[in-house]
């Protein structure tokens, strides 16, 4: 077949409905899957199979599923279509017409509840309509789980005939085992004047999609339904039960890959939650209750005890996260230690080696190599240098109550316990802080500052000195 003589290709994505079965405030597509909302999944699908332009139908909270939408699309890429009022998928697709029906292309249509669908497998449905020069073709697959879907009608030699509702199903037709996936090709010039004949002639009083390919063939057009042989990838999501079971798929398959094919022990499996974003490398040891979300990687031989959750951070190799810590938007370079309970957020940095332990809270820091904070501690907006030790139940005060402000430690530091240090401020290498200390002003290298306000005491240059002497 010539492919210059392809048509282009739109997609068109049905988002607009509530989603009543999901008993929720929140539009369905809004509802997360492998970390990442229903509509998100199937626009970056979308998307890969580069289409001339990616309309989505919108009604139900329309402004958070676009916005959820551009997170992952270009602006350009997307554009939005309202549909006031939700009385059905025919005229979801209806609400379209206005931009779509003088426009000479293939039509790809997407449910927006149904997010696994693989590009791979639209290109075979494309390409079947385009070798059979259909007019209309309907993913279809063969299924015994059936509730919700509508079924394909064929006549004895195999011929399509109509989707049929399962509200509108007879007895017989509700045997058939082939199943509408909600995913068609139109030719887009066909499409809208046979979606105008649609009547809400149904058990729901809907428009149906589903009408029209029935309607063209009975116009003499070309249709059929494509049977693909993958039930998991046309699964839709209409209740909160079959998110659950989705969910537990694709996680379950994330876990299996990462165990079979990227050498990761789990030591419970069922209860491991990866992202199927993130990266585990070889020989990671992973107990049960542990979260690695979104686009986290974890480099080669690392140990993540139990209740521990990794958010969009990166980890390097043989580092060691101790039972229930949480880490968001973080760095941890390798052979570094953490917890049990603590909490790295908001682009802490652990450098090579350094440590940090029990109830130990770090926001936007940097602890250098080989330091250590192992004990009741918050560190926000600070800096340290190397081989540095701040002491049990530390706090850098780094919030006036207006702003916040920095701490800058040197490298070989030791902070007494219980110190506070009122940012901003300096401590410079080689100092030491009394237990107890309120540090209020820079303090010099080598120097021992104490007290409530810490005031230098001596600098311990000189007594290096007197020692040797
Ligand atoms: C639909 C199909 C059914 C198919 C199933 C596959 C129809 C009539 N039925 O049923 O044959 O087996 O998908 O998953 O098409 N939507 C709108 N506006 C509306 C109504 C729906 O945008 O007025 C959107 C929804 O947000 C959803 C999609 O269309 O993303 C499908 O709607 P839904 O109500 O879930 O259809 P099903 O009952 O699942
Ligand atoms: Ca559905």
């Amino acid at each position: 077949m010539s492919f210059s003589q392809e048509r282009s290709l739109d997609i068109l994505v049905l988002a607009a409905g509530l989603g009543t079965r999901m008993k929720s405030r929140k539009a369905k597509v809004l509802h997360q899957l492998d970390g990442r909302p229903l509509i998100a999944h199937v626009c970056r699908t979308a998307e890969s199979i580069q289409p001339r332009q990616i309309y989505v139908v919108v009604g139900h909270q329309a402004e958070k599923i676009q916005a959820a939408i551009l997170e992952g699309l270009g602006q350009d890429r997307v554009t939005f279509v309202t549909q006031a009022q939700q009385l059905g998928t025919g005229d979801a697709v209806m609400s379209a017409r206005d931009l779509l029906r003088d426009a000479e292309s293939t039509l790809l249509i997407l449910s927006g509840d149904v997010p696994l669908i693989r590009a791979e497998t639209l290109q075979l449905l494309l390409e079947r309509h385009r070798t059979s020069q259909n007019v209309a073709t309907i993913l279809s697959v063969r299924m015994e789980n059936l509730t919700g879907y509508g079924r394909i009608v064929r006549d004895e030699e195999g011929r399509f005939l109509q989707i049929v509702e399962e509200k509108d199903t007879s007895a017989d037709e509700k045997q058939i085992r082939e199943i509408n996936s909600g995913i068609y090709c139109f030719e887009t010039s066909k499409l809208f004047p046979a979606l105008e004949r649609v009547k809400p002639a149904n058990q729901q009083g809907e428009y149906y999609l589903t009408d029209v390919p029935e309607i063209l063939l009975r116009a003499g057009e070309r249709v059929d339904a494509y049977q693909h042989n993958n039930v998991r990838e046309v699964a839709g999501i209409n209740t909160r039960a079959e998110l659950a079971e989705i969910e537990n798929l694709v996680r379950r398959g994330t876990i299996r890959g990462l165990m079979l094919d990227g050498g990761v022990t789990f030591i419970d499996p069922s209860h491991a939650y990866v992202s199927s974003e993130a990266q585990i490398g070889r020989d990671c040891v992973i107990y049960p209750d542990v979260q690695v979300e979104g686009t986290s990687t974890i480099g080669e031989n690392c140990e993540l005890r139990a209740g521990t959750r990794i958010t969009n951070s990166r980890i390097g190799d043989n580092v060691v996260i101790k039972d229930h810590c949480v880490i968001i938007d973080s760095e941890i370079d390798s052979n570094c230690s953490v917890g049990p309970f603590a909490h790295l957020r908001m682009h802490s940095h652990l450098e090579e080696g350094s440590a940090v332990g029990n109830f130990v809270e770090t926001k936007k820091s940097r602890l250098g190599r080989g330091s250590k904070s192992m004990h009741l501690t918050y560190l926000g907006d600070a800096t340290i240098g190397e081989k540095t030790n701040i002491g049990a139940g530390t706090i850098t005060c780094n919030y006036d109550g207006k702003r916040k402000h920095e701490t800058v430690i040197g490298d070989n530091v030791k902070i007494g316990s219980d110190t506070m240090l009122v940012a901003p401020v300096q401590v410079g290498s080689g100092s030491v802080t009394g237990a107890g200390s309120v540090v209020t002003k820079d303090v010099p290298p080598d120097s021992l500052v104490a007290g409530v306000p810490a005031v230098v005491k001596k600098s311990l240059v000189e007594r290096k000195d007197e020692k040797q002497g």
